[in-house]
């Protein structure tokens, strides 16, 4: 088991979300109902302007960012600008029809979102074909022999609090590096309950993950009333009024345009709090603004602030398997 340190925390990340429509239909995301999606041009004169700017990394996400018509030409520019390169696949960018690109980028980050420790539920939820875990493994085995950091989103819903104790024994585990738990924003966190959540709790009490580092969503998720559990807002009163260190080091940009202080921004907050609109407005205008913006602690208020997942690592504990 391998002991890496996550490369690109610590430095500064652009999220790219290139487009919302989706291969998957995940019950939980609003990506896939839109049909937003930035065009290739505006995006690659964005990577530069960050580039010029010292920025470390690219995080490409949103609906399955490989099957963005323009990904492989926004991956090859990412690597000859010699930035970072990372990304939030729902599993299709491990699949062999990406095997070619892959292996011609240097990768430091992958992050797989995994829902249910079982491949057929995960795939049935998810509305996705179901990916073969020893593929993963394989795939998963080989980036990380080239020095990628691996890690495994798991969305924390009431439908898998009951679940959480066998995702050690998927068969890809051991080449994991992290394990992030993200409680569920939106409609589906209605369906938390005091009960649901304690059965959560249990089952990551009860987890040894040798040699993993996983991220325990409390204790802001364990401890906050439940309203603000189901209401999405978990960790809002750990955030309120604090000048956000989180936003100091990330951009996200959705895939209409709009460039946002970090990844966690609710999708009704995304038209007024954010810096500019890439289809209209220049890169380097817009990373004026933010500049300005951040000088003047702009969202003391934290306005749509989501209690988001980085911040949620700095502030809870950190467990670290034996
Ligand atoms: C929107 S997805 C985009 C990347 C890619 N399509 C995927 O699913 O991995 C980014 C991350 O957000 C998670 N996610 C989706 N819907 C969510 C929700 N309602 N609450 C919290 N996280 C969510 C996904 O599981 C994934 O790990
Ligand atoms: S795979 Fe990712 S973007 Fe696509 S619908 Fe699911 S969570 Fe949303």
């Amino acid at each position: 088991m391998r002991h890496l340190t996550d490369p690109v925390a610590g430095g500064t990340v652009c999220y790219l979300s290139l487009q919302n429509p989706c291969n998957a239909s995940c019950p939980m995301c609003l990506s896939w109902r839109d049909n937003s999606t930035l065009q290739g041009l505006p995006v690659a004169e964005l990577i530069r302007e960050l580039a010029r700017q010292h920025w470390d990394t690219i995080m490409f996400t949103g609906g399955e960012f490989v099957t963005f018509p323009g990904a492989a030409e926004l991956l090859a520019v990412v690597q000859e600008l010699r930035m970072n390169i990372g990304f939030i696949t729902n599993g299709t960018a491990l699949t062999s029809q990406y095997r070619a690109l892959l292996a011609r980028l240097q990768i430091r980050k992958v992050i797989l979102s995994r829902d249910f420790p079982d491949a057929g539920q995960h795939a049935q939820w998810r509305q996705l074909p179901e990916f073969s875990d020893a593929d993963i493994r394989d795939v998963l085995t080989r980036l990380a022999d080239d020095g990628t950091y691996v890690q495994v989103n798991t969305v924390l819903m009431p439908s898998n609090a009951d679940r959480l104790a066998d995702f050690p024994d998927v068969e890809f585990w051991p080449v994991v590096d992290a394990w992030h738990l993200i409680p569920v924003k939106g409609p589906i966190a209605r369906g938390w309950s005091d009960a649901l959540r304690a059965a959560a709790r249990r089952a990551l009490d009860s987890l040894r993950v040798n040699g993993l580092t996983y991220f325990v969503v409390g204790p802001s998720f364990f401890h906050a009333p439940i309203e603000d559990v189901r209401a999405s807002r978990p960790t809002e009163q750990a955030v309120r009024g604090r000048t956000c260190q989180v936003e100091r080091s990330q951009i996200y940009v959705d895939a209409s345009g709009e460039v946002l202080p970090c990844n966690s921004i609710a999708w009704e907050c995304r038209k007024t709090v954010g810096f500019g609109n890439l289809n209209n407005t220049a890169p380097a205008d817009i990373l004026r603004r933010r500049a300005l913006a951040l000088a003047t602690n702009h969202n003391a208020a934290r306005v749509g602030c989501h209690a988001c997942d980085p911040l949620n690592m700095l502030h809870n504990d950190i467990v670290s398997g034996q």
